[in-house]
Formats: structure tokens, C-alpha cells, sequence
């Protein structure tokens, strides 16, 4: 165990950081108001908590490229959720059972125990005959500098379960234990196995809280496991069933058996990049989750890692969004209402009937927006609704709602010469009289949220600045708007 060689290799994560800084400036498709790393490659959201007064996001992060490799974890905090301030790096491979190239420091939680900061998570490495993965601990006073625990592991995967897929520990506190979920693999089908602790440090295996038939897959990446009303919610990013790229279980939890057992079931988001969400609990009650806007699946593997790559930054994190639990026990995921503090340049239209007709709408710079509309569906009679984004003379993103075939789509095929695939969901038209839209447009992404925020779709695209014109379509009829307001949205990252 050697706290120097952490130190050490965390200086040198800074220097590279440092170095590449001013880069960042010249960076032409960063993001304006999504989180990124201040460099480099950033991956899942970790150890999110609202600590002492300010939210932290910590991440899986690679400074030394703009690709996947040797997992450290950055760290940031906020005020409000849109304004970031970096800190040091967090945790940098340091140790024999985290500082393998391929390996390191990956993803994980983290919980305030004693008034100290103490994270969760999976050190990864290879001692020569393939990845071993365990969970690991490390501990902060200050909520800055972190201590890794001298006895880690804590947990090694258990017996008939493989030691490459044993990962991701999300922990919470219930009644008078610790408790936590960590994704796991046996007979090629995933398992969230449940552990329990009184001190973090020594913990006891309690039960498999669900797992896969093959329906779900064989391996649960980052799952997670919290408390709605009286139900619970388990979530996860499955491997081996393609676009289902993260899925919530609602259920009821008994703490006896250690059993999660569940009768609702849907996606988070229906889009190609959405990924390993992560909750967390903050001052105000909410429940919000944060997840990379990327998807391994998507990425074109070890050989082109997109073109903000060639820029030396690679990943983005989507808005933060506000779990709720809806009677149906169904969920909906709503960005939280702190992105309005980056709204400028209001524009508000009531009551529009668009008929048969392309109209331009105007929102900020036309790259950096929200748009909200609201539809009276008894006054439509379109059979398509049509959004196109960020459209320049060739190029464009589209996003349809067809109203009579009731799907809804984003598709990107023809957006900015490299982004790819069309994302589809069935369009359930809320309660059939109303339906609402809410966009997040920024320099490198669409994020769109329809049905009441349960059927959303994120997805990258890296179009250039003059790809600044956006279109309201309707097809076939008339779609009447009741309301369309437009902010632009400030810079902030
Ligand atoms: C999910 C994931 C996790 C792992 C981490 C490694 O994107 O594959 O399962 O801990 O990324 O960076």
C-alpha cells in the first residue's frame, strides 16, 4: 500500500492536464452547458452525492488520451448542477489490484459515513491470466484528497462467479447496515448480488436481489438500487441485449430475504447515447440520476473514436434528470429545473396551427437551446409531426413523432457526416389530448423528452456552427402548438 505512489500518479494526471488545457479553447465541438472532463476521456458518472452543502460528480476518466484506458476518477463539484468547478483527481491506479493499463480504478459509489467521504469501487487488474475484479474502498476528510483502504479489497467475487465481471458497487444506508449492489456474471446470465456491512470494510454476501433469464441479458453494468414512494428501483445498463441500453425495474424490496422483486419494467432513455446512470439523493429531496452520453454498444471499437476525439476530449455526461414515480408505477426522468438558471432570450408563440408546412423556429443561437412545446392532439390532424435540428444546406437531425402510426423517432443518419442510426420508441400520446415536447439542443448533442418525460431519446451529433437553422414540420395536416417557447442556453462549461 503506498499513499506516495497515489500522490505521485495523481500529480501526473494533473500535469497532463494542465497541458492540454489550452487546447480545450481552440476545441470546437465541446459542449456548452453538458458536463465533460477538462480533457481527455471521461466515461461513467461515479460516486455522485450531495456532500456537505454541494453536489459532487466524480467519473471514469482517462487524461493521459482521448480514448478508454487506465480508469482514474476526476472529480467536480457544483452549487446548483450547472455550474462545475474542477478538482484534483480523485483516485489514479495505484496499487496491484487497480493499476493495470486496461484496468484501474472503475466505476463505483460513494456514501458519507462519520462526516467523512468514503467511495466504493472496482479496482481492476491482471495478474496474467485475465481481469480480476474486486471492490475496493478509499476514504476522505476533506471530501478532496482520498486515502485508499490498507486491507482492499473488500469483496472478492464469489465462487462460480467470474472474476472479469464483478463490478460497479452502488451503496446506500438502510435501517442500521450498508448496504450494496454489484453487477456479477455466472452461466453467462447477470446477476445483481447484494451484500451488507456495518463499517464499510467487512461485508457479508445477503442475496442475488434479481437477476437475468437471458431476457436481461449476461452481465448488469452500474446497477443501481433506490427507494421510490414505498417501491423500489433497480437499474442497469445490460450487456447482450442490444439497444436496450439502460432499463429500470420497479418492485418491492424485503430487506429479510434480500430479494427484489418486481412488476414494471421500461427504458430510461430509448436513445443511442444514454448510458450507466447513476442517482443520488440531494439536499432537496430529489431523486436524480446522471448517466454518459455514450454507449459502448455504438462505439465503433478501438478504431474511431468519434471527432471530438481528433479535439483531445472524448465523452459528455446528459442533464441531469429528476426520477418521479408515476401511479402506474411506471417512471418518468425530467431534467432538473436548475437548467433554466442558462436560459436567455425568451421566445414564446401561443396557439400556432401548422399546416401542411416547414416553419423555422428560432432558439438561441440556434445551437444551443430548450424548446418546449405543447399539442392539443383533438385540434391535430397531421399524421406527422417533424422537427428538424441543426440543420445545414445537406445536413440535418430528425426527430418525428408519427401520430398515426404512434412512434416516435431520432434519426441521425444524414446529421453530421459521421453520426449514425436511427432511434425508435412507441409514442404513446399521454392522455391522447395533449402532447408535450422539451429538446435540449448543444454544440454536440440532442436530448429529447416526449409522454410526459417517459419516452426520451439522447443522442450525440457533432455538428459544426453552421448547422444553426431548426424546422417545425407538419406532414399530411395540421398540428396545432398551444404553446412553444424557445430560450437560448449559456455557456457554461
Ligand atoms: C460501464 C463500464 C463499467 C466499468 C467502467 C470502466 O460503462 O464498463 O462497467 O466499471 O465502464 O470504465
Amino acid at each position: 500500500m503506498s499513499q506516495a505512489l497515489l500522490k505521485e500518479n495523481i500529480e501526473k494526471a494533473q500535469e497532463k492536464i494542465d497541458a492540454d488545457k489550452p487546447l480545450m479553447k481552440n476545441a470546437k465541438m465541446r459542449q456548452r452547458f453538458h458536463f465533460m472532463a477538462e480533457q481527455g476521456w471521461i466515461n461513467d458518472p461515479n460516486g455522485l452525492i450531495f456532500f456537505r452543502g454541494k453536489y459532487h460528480f466524480f467519473y471514469q476518466y482517462n487524461p493521459y488520451d482521448a480514448y478508454w484506458g487506465a480508469m482514474h476518477w476526476g472529480h467536480a463539484v457544483s452549487d446548483d448542477l450547472v455550474h462545475w468547478e474542477y478538482l484534483p483527481v480523485a483516485l489514479a491506479p495505484s496499487e496491484h489490484y487497480d493499476d493495470h493499463k486496461e484496468g484501474g480504478c472503475f466505476s463505483g459509489s460513494s456514501i458519507e459515513h462519520d462526516g467523512k467521504l468514503y467511495l466504493l469501487y472496482t479496482g481492476t487488474t491482471n495478474y496474467g491470466e485475465g481481469f480480476v475484479q474486486t471492490q475496493c474502498l478509499a476514504c476522505s476528510e476533506d471530501g478532496v484528497n482520498f486515502k485508499k483502504y490498507e486491507n482492499n479489497p473488500v469483496i472478492t467475487a464469489p465462487d462460480g462467479y467470474e472474476q472479469a465481471n464483478f463490478r460497479d458497487p452502488k451503496v446506500w444506508k438502510h435501517e442500521e447496515y450498508f448496504y450494496m449492489v454489484c453487477g456479477a456474471k455466472k452461466d453467462n446470465l447477470a446477476k445483481a448480488l447484494l451484500y451488507r456491512s456495518k463499517n464499510l470494510k467487512e461485508w457479508e454476501f445477503v442475496n442475488v436481489l434479481a437477476e437475468s433469464r437471458g431476457e436481461l441479458g449476461y452481465m448488469w453494468e452500474c446497477p443501481d438500487f433506490y427507494p421510490m414512494g414505498d417501491k423500489y428501483v433497480l437499474m442497469f445498463s445490460p450487456m447482450g441485449v442490444h439497444e436496450r441500453t439502460t432499463v429500470y425495474l420497479v418492485g418491492d424490496m424485503d430487506y429479510e430475504t434480500g430479494k427484489f422483486t418486481y412488476n414494471s419494467t421500461g427504458e430510461i432513455d430509448w436513445g443511442f447515447d444514454f448510458y450507466a446512470p447513476q442517482s443520488f439523493l440531494d439536499g432537496k429531496g430529489r431523486r436524480i440520476i446522471v448517466s454518459w452520453a455514450n454507449a459502448w454498444d455504438w462505439m465503433p471499437w478501438w478504431k474511431d473514436w468519434g471527432p471530438s476525439f481528433k479535439e483531445k476530449w472524448c465523452g459528455a455526461f446528459n442533464i441531469p434528470r429528476e426520477v418521479v414515480l408515476c401511479e402506474d408505477n411506471t417512471l418518468k426522468f425530467v431534467p432538473v429545473e436548475e437548467m433554466a438558471l442558462l436560459h436567455y432570450d425568451e421566445k414564446r408563440l401561443e396557439n400556432v396551427n401548422v399546416y401542411n408546412q416547414k416553419i423555422p423556429f428560432e432558439a438561441g443561437d440556434g445551437i444551443a437551446y430548450e424548446l418546449r412545446a405543447k399539442i392539443d392532439l383533438t385540434k391535430t390532424t397531421a399524421k406527422r409531426l417533424k422537427f428538424l435540428l441543426r440543420c445545414s444546406d445537406k445536413e440535418q437531425s430528425v426527430i418525428s413523432f408519427d401520430l398515426e402510426k404512434a412512434e416516435m423517432k431520432f434519426d441521425r443518419n444524414n446529421a453530421d457526416g459521421w453520426s449514425k442510426g436511427v432511434s425508435r420508441s412507441p409514442l404513446k400520446k399521454q392522455d391522447k389530448k395533449t402532447l408535450d415536447i422539451c429538446i435540449f439542443s448543444d454544440q454536440s448533442s440532442i436530448e429529447v423528452f416526449a409522454d410526459d418525460y417517459k419516452n426520451n431519446h439522447s443522442g450525440n451529433v457533432f455538428a459544426d456552427n453552421n448547422h444553426n437553422r431548426n424546422y417545425i414540420v407538419a406532414d399530411e395536416g395540421s398540428v396545432y402548438f398551444t404553446e412553444i417557447i424557445t430560450w437560448g442556453m449559456k455557456t457554461v462549461m
